[in-house]
């Protein structure tokens, strides 16, 4: 095992942690001012109809126009949900890391890890702010938010794999809200909502990658359990966006096929528009599970897991990236170097 007392930061990653640093210091999202709270409530699309759950299937067809629209409310209204739970979580986990000092090594990471935590607590505050503003109550927590940490407690250890299920959600949830508000006519709150959060969660999302890259040789079971709980449970979190039961509910659709969830959710989860939408969120991931042998085409186990998962394809089309890649050309999955405003 690589010893942790002799680790030294690569140059690569001190530079990035200054900028980093500097970064949060220099603008932090406001609760207050950063968003157009006075948008009126009535007719809001919250994310954009080509994604909202049953679009492309015969369900669309079954609804009517304010019940699709409601199902954009509840189904932004679930993810900002789930973020606010996760970021309370993640928040109080990482304030648990800094003050036991396991990173105290690492000035310039705790430093950036005391910004992470007051960007995720304001974060939810806004999430709650905007459920409130669109009258959104509450869901059921996800059980698999729940999980997370509680296996990771040992502060003994190396938290890298907290660490790594933190950027998974983190990442494929900011996909996620890219593609949902990715659209003119969508509220400009509930796009103002992800743009600003996005900001700010980009660093998050690099920070948490070039960690698991600096320091995936101090745990040495890291790479082997990465290899078989990712494409779960990437797979789960992409299922649960349009497979919530408690969504549908509070729609309350007319038309009875919307209560048979025996078909409604197969036929959601499997439609083309969701898999399109799917690899898009996927496909920057997949590059990075590739690059770093959590994907690894030379380990057949490794392969059939993502293959079972769904990802056979995605994995394929990450590998084909590296194929054509020449050493000069840059780091397109950088998500501080996008631009969505
Ligand atoms: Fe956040
Ligand atoms: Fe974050």
């Amino acid at each position: 095992m690589y010893d942790l007392k002799k680790k030294k930061l690569s140059s690569k990653f001190s530079i990035l942690l200054e900028k980093l640093n500097k970064a949060s210091e220099k603008k932090q999202m406001s609760l207050l001012l950063d968003h157009p709270w006075d948008e009126p409530v009535e007719g809001a699309w919250l994310k954009k109809r080509e994604n909202i759950a049953i679009y492309g299937t015969p369900y669309y067809d079954l609804a009517s126009e304010e019940e699709r629209r409601l199902l954009s409310v509840y189904e932004t209204g679930a993810w900002w949900y789930t973020f606010i739970v996760f970021e309370n979580l993640v928040s109080e986990y990482y304030m648990k890391i800094v003050n036991h000092g396991t990173l105290k090594r690492f000035p310039d990471v705790v430093t950036y890890m005391h910004h992470f935590c007051k960007e995720e607590i304001v974060h939810a505050m806004v999430f709650r702010k905007a459920m409130t503003h669109f009258k959104i109550t509450p869901f059921p927590i996800p059980l698999n938010l729940r999980e997370i940490y509680s296996h990771n407690a040992a502060m003994s250890e190396f938290p890298l794999k907290a660490i790594y299920l933190t950027i998974l959600i983190e990442w494929l949830a900011e996909n996620n809200a890219m593609e949902d508000c990715n659209d003119k006519g969508i509220s400009v709150l509930s796009r103002a909502v992800a743009v600003e959060h996005h900001k700010e969660e980009a660093r998050h999302i690099e920070w948490g990658k070039n960690m698991i890259r600096e320091f995936i040789d101090v745990v040495p079971d890291f790479l082997q359990e990465a290899q078989q709980i990712t494409a779960p449970m990437i797979r789960s979190m992409l299922d649960m966006a349009v497979s919530s039961v408690v969504v549908y509910s509070r729609v309350g659709f007319e038309n009875k096929a919307f209560r048979n969830y025996k078909d409604l959710i197969p036929t959601v989860l499997n439609s083309d528009n969701r898999k399109k939408i799917n690899s898009r969120i996927v496909a920057p991931m997949m590059r990075y599970f590739v690059e770093l042998g959590i994907c690894d085409p030379q380990n057949t186990e490794n392969m059939k897991v993502w293959e079972e998962h769904g990802f056979g394809q995605d994995a394929i089309d990450a590998l084909e990236y590296f194929k054509k890649k020449t050493a000069t050309d840059t780091d397109i999955d950088n998500v501080m170097n996008k631009n969505y405003n």
